[in-house]
């Protein structure tokens, strides 16, 4: 008996970058079956030349630029084009990837401008073309048993919902401080930026769209004035809080400090004093490395953020990066305009409400929430070092534990795949786009609840949304 097996799905990517690269290609070169890349454009050239000998690419495939990528001489060279450019740069290449004939994966947010989101989604719906936006959480284990408890009406009917997104203070200030999301005018309003995947939640688990939002927000330790005295332009221009100060950057992105909890970061004393040890004895650690894998990372941090900064990984080049580029600024002098904490509360049908914190001062990375039914309450939280979800039903004042997993440090917890997965089976017909729950349609109700907080915001009054 000969088993019929589809051929994959095609794809060319513009933005070979961290999202490009890291999670997409990542799970391309793991699901050879299910999904191929046949071109790329970026015009970085170590970025993509890694990505070419990633996927075998050839030369004649390999373009400077989305602009070469998709003009009309080339044609339609795949099924779908992933558009992985940065936030100002999704317009222009995903409505020429349309109209060259091309489905789309594409980045979030869509656009920062409201009506370039609309351009997008009008121009595929002439032309027939799916678009997958990024909102990976929705393909999370946690999230969709946040949504399955809800549905099932295991507390009753929804009357509150309150989500907060607890940016750690070395990851907001890797991307919202030093980083490339720092100034609005160059990425979007970190709620676009940052929350429009927790405004998705919050739309798709109430399952309605909000009818109005009130919002406040500042940009309050980020600032200059907050900078130590005697503090330099630079972590590496003999900074006399070197010691003391957990954005110190070569210990972010030299040694991970902050991502493994070690050195300054380590939560006791025996493990700081251990951990400073092993740190100042270099040539120790590296002949204990050899027998334990988990403290070579200690010698050189090659992951996020540190992939972020240079493609050269090496000591060397990572501190030439700091002393060169805007990651080795002092934290509080990196000329960023975003805001460093939100309060949001939107009024759903029905007299449903839902809150929106976010802000970027936490000590852990990851998002809490609690749901307020009228027969009980869920609360869960998701963050790198595990997640966890429980019910408390009002009869039997009994908490119960329906949801638990252990340490996810990467592709957001089963969501980058999920999508992946989702995205294969709209191309192969097996579900259709709207089903998949990130479709375009979907997608911009999050990103009008975004342009909406910052009117309100920016108004200080409680602002409606139009349908
Ligand atoms: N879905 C998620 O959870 C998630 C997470 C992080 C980032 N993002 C979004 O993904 C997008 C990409 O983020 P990233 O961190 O990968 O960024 P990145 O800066 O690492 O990658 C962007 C790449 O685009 C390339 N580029 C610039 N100009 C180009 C051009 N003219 N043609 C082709 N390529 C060009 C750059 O050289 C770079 O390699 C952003 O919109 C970001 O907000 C989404």
């Amino acid at each position: 008996m000969s088993i019929h097996r589809e051929p994959p799905v095609t794809a060319v990517l513009t933005g070979a970058g961290l999202r490009g690269r890291e999670a997409y290609g990542e799970y391309a070169l793991k699901n050879p079956g299910k999904l191929k890349f046949l071109a790329v454009a970026d015009p970085d050239f170590e970025r993509r030349r890694a990505f070419q000998l990633d996927h075998n690419i050839a030369d004649n495939l390999a373009f400077e630029s989305w602009e070469t990528l998709f003009s009309p001489g080339n044609g339609r060279l795949a099924d779908a084009a992933f558009i992985c450019t940065q936030d100002n740069l999704h317009y222009h290449p995903a409505l020429a990837a349309l109209n060259s004939g091309y489905h789309l994966v594409l980045e979030k947010p869509v656009s920062p401008n409201l009506e370039e989101c609309r351009a997008i989604a009008a121009l595929a719906e002439k032309e027939h073309r799916k678009i997958q936006v990024c909102h990976v959480l929705r393909f999370t284990a946690f999230w969709r048993k946040i949504k399955e408890l809800v549905d099932s009406g295991r507390i009753g009917r929804v009357i509150h919902y309150d989500h907060s997104e607890n940016v750690s203070y070395w990851h907001f200030g890797h991307s919202y401080v030093r980083g490339n999301y720092r100034n609005e005018a160059s990425s979007s309003p970190v709620i676009l930026a940052k929350s429009c995947h927790d405004l998705d939640l919050m739309y798709w688990v109430i399952g309605a769209k909000p009818l109005s939002v009130q919002s406040m927000g500042d940009l309050t330790h980020y600032r200059p004035e907050n900078a130590p005295a005697g503090a330099p332009e630079r972590c590496t221009d003999g900074c006399p809080e070197a010691e003391t100060c957990p954005w110190y950057a070569p210990r972010t992105y030299l040694t991970g400090e902050p991502l493994l909890r070690i050195g300054l970061h380590a939560p006791s004393r025996t493990t700081r004093f251990l951990a400073h040890f092993a740190l100042n004895h270099r040539r120790a650690l590296s002949l204990l490395s050899h027998f334990n894998k988990g403290l070579r990372s200690i010698l050189n941090w090659n992951r996020f953020p540190a992939t972020v900064i240079t493609t050269d990984l090496s000591p060397a080049g990572k501190m030439k990066a700091l002393k060169e580029g805007p990651y080795g600024k002092c934290i509080f002098k990196a000329v960023n305009d975003v805001l460093d904490h939100q309060i949001t509360t939107y009024r759903f049908p029905g007299g449903v409400t839902g809150t929106l914190t976010l802000h970027g001062v936490s000590e852990l990375e990851g998002r809490e929430i609690r749901i307020f039914g009228t027969k009980g309450t869920i609360r869960g939280y998701f963050r790198y070092n595990g997640e966890q979800i429980t019910v408390t039903d009002f009869r039997y004042s009994k908490t119960n534990i329906v949801h638990r997993a252990g340490l996810s440090m990467g592709g957001h917890g089963g969501g980058d795949f999920g999508l992946m997965d989702s995205f294969v089976k709209v191309m192969r017909g097996e579900i259709n786009p709207h089903e998949a729950g990130t479709d375009i349609d979907n997608a911009l109700e999050a990103h009008y609840m975004a342009f909406a907080a910052e009117a309100a915001r920016t108004a200080q009054r409680e602002m409606q949304l139009a349908d």
